[in-house]
């Protein structure tokens, strides 16, 4: 029997933001040290962990749904003698915690986002209790520590774009939002920490990195000689590493937009043209309703500011409609401040009370009849940006880092700087390579394009304007 078939399996199922599936990696890794496999499929597991999401009332419903059918598949795999272990883990695990074995008795193991470094001895600890084992703590010492000391990713071959999370938590408590509860405080690593994963990272194939943290942009930490720096700081020192070829990061709020993160975007060529940075609300009075702690006029600076170094920088936000006692007027606002700025994508959301926050209690909730009709219009807006945006790239020569193989290799994609897919006929080109592409076809949520004959590697055309004025011709 091969040792592949000795070792026990785990399946591990992510919800929610990148951070979970950072998290979900990690998990991975530390159950490798115990002995542990990752499969695809429950049936073939030993033991399932969900690794859940909180920030709506659907993403933790889900969690409920997919609990029930592992409890038959326990049932099923006990009546053969067989072991099966359920662990939740992740923001529903922290918000719920001993209520989950309430609503499902089959979970054995609760752990929250912060203390997932433990679960090796959680799972023995569960083997010999009869009761839940939980940990729900927000601990002193930080999971990064075990994290990295456990890292596998020695000789494990990685995605050519990997994420890495260099902050966690939040300290800005927007009323709507269950992340300060659900990750506690802000914590930022030391640089020199993120610097050896990212060399890592980079050493097993990944070409780009995401650097991912709730609140990203206001990262502080340790730098190398026991300064602290920002988030550019440490953006300037990875952009050292020589096969590290693009970095981005992910999720910033507009009030920790500084002038140094900024001028980062003209100064670092590596930092890629694109910035997800989310407004929510387009009114100034929602906007101080969900204490944002900004304007919508702030916002509009700040956009204003990073086209004035980046020319060519895309943007796409997140949007909450029907916050309680938005009117007409407020959302209005809204479609005119994404009129504004012209996005190149966005994510939005039907507002959703969520227990324990502010917002769940206001007054002025809005009927869920409302919140549908005004998310399909501003949803027909934002699509209508992407379309405008991927039409605007037609025809350009854009460097494209290829990340994905159809499973008849015939097809291979990757993305631009501005994080749109491109799909491309595969010759002979390698996952992980960095390609001239020349876009052929827009669609209305990808490109697809042909491999340029020549190599430039830089933007052949690298300003927005140069796109927008050939969508007027
Ligand atoms: N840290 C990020 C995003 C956190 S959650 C930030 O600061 O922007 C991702 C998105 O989910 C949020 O930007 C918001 O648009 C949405 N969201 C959060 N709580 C929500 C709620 N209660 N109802 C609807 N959408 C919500
Ligand atoms: Fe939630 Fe982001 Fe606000 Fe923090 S800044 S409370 S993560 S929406
Ligand atoms: Fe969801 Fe927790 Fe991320 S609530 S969005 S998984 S931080």
């Amino acid at each position: 029997m091969s040792k592949t078939a000795l070792k026990k399996k785990i399946f591990i199922k992510t919800y929610g933001c990148q951070m979970n599936v950072y998290d979900s990696d990690r998990i991975a890794d530390l159950m490798a040290s115990s002995g542990y496999i990752r499969t695809h499929t429950p049936e073939l597991a030993d033991m399932v962990v969900l690794n859940t999401c909180h920030i709506r009332e659907k993403a933790s419903e889900k969690v409920y749904s997919e609990l029930g059918r592992l409890a038959q598949l326990k049932e099923h795999k006990r009546s053969k003698g067989k072991e099966f272990i359920v662990a939740l883990a992740g923001c529903v695990a922290q918000a719920e915690g001993e209520e989950v074995r309430r609503r499902s008795p089959c979970v054995d193991i609760v752990v929250g986002p912060q203390t997932y470094h433990r679960l090796p001895e959680m799972v023995v600890q569960s083997s010999t209790a009869n009761s839940l084992v939980l940990d729900t703590e927000f601990p002193i010492i930080s999971k990064f520590d075990s994290i990295n000391t456990k890292l596998s990713s020695a000789g494990d071959v990685c995605s050519t774009s990997a994420f890495l999370t260099v902050q966690e938590g939040c300290n800005r408590f927007c009323s709507f939002c269950v992340v300060p509860y659900t990750r506690g405080a802000e914590y930022s690593r030391s640089v020199g920490e993120i610097f050896s994963e990212a060399e890592k990272l980079v050493a097993n194939g990944a070409k780009e990195i995401i650097l991912l943290g709730q609140n990203v942009n206001a990262y502080h930490g340790i730098g190398i000689d026991g300064v602290e720096v920002g988030l550019e700081g440490l953006i300037q020192y990875l952009s050292e590493i020589k096969d590290l070829l693009r970095i981005r990061y992910t999720t910033s709020h507009p009030k920790d937009m500084t002038d140094s993160l900024i001028q980062a975007h003209r100064d670092i060529p590596k930092l890629m043209p694109f910035l997800h940075l989310p407004v929510q609300s387009g009114s100034d009075e929602i906007l101080a309703a969900m204490n944002r702690q900004h304007t919508a006029s702030y916002y509009m600076k700040i956009i204003e500011k990073l086209r004035n170094v980046r020319e060519d920088i895309a943007f796409s936000s997140d949007f909450i409609v029907g916050y309680p006692g938005e009117t007409d007027a407020d959302f209005k606002s809204t479609l005119e401040l994404i009129k504004s700025v012209e996005f190149a994508q966005s994510y939005s959301f039907k507002f959703s009370a969520r227990p324990g926050t502010p917002a769940a209690d206001l007054k002025g909730q809005i009927p869920e009849e409302l919140k549908k009709e005004r998310l399909s219009e501003l949803q027909g807006l934002l699509d209508k940006q992407q379309r405008a945006f991927n039409l605007s790239c037609l025809n350009l020569e854009l460097p494209v880092l290829l990340e994905r193989e159809d499973k008849d290799k015939q097809k291979i994609s990757g993305r631009t700087p501005y994080m749109q897919w491109v799909n491309i006929q595969k010759n002979q080109e390698c996952i992980g390579e960095l390609s001239n592409v020349i876009i052929t076809q827009d669609y209305a949520k990808s490109l697809s394009g042909k491999v340029s004959c020549h190599s430039k590697s830089e933007l052949a055309i690298s300003s927005i304007e140069d796109r927008i004025q050939r969508v007027n011709i």
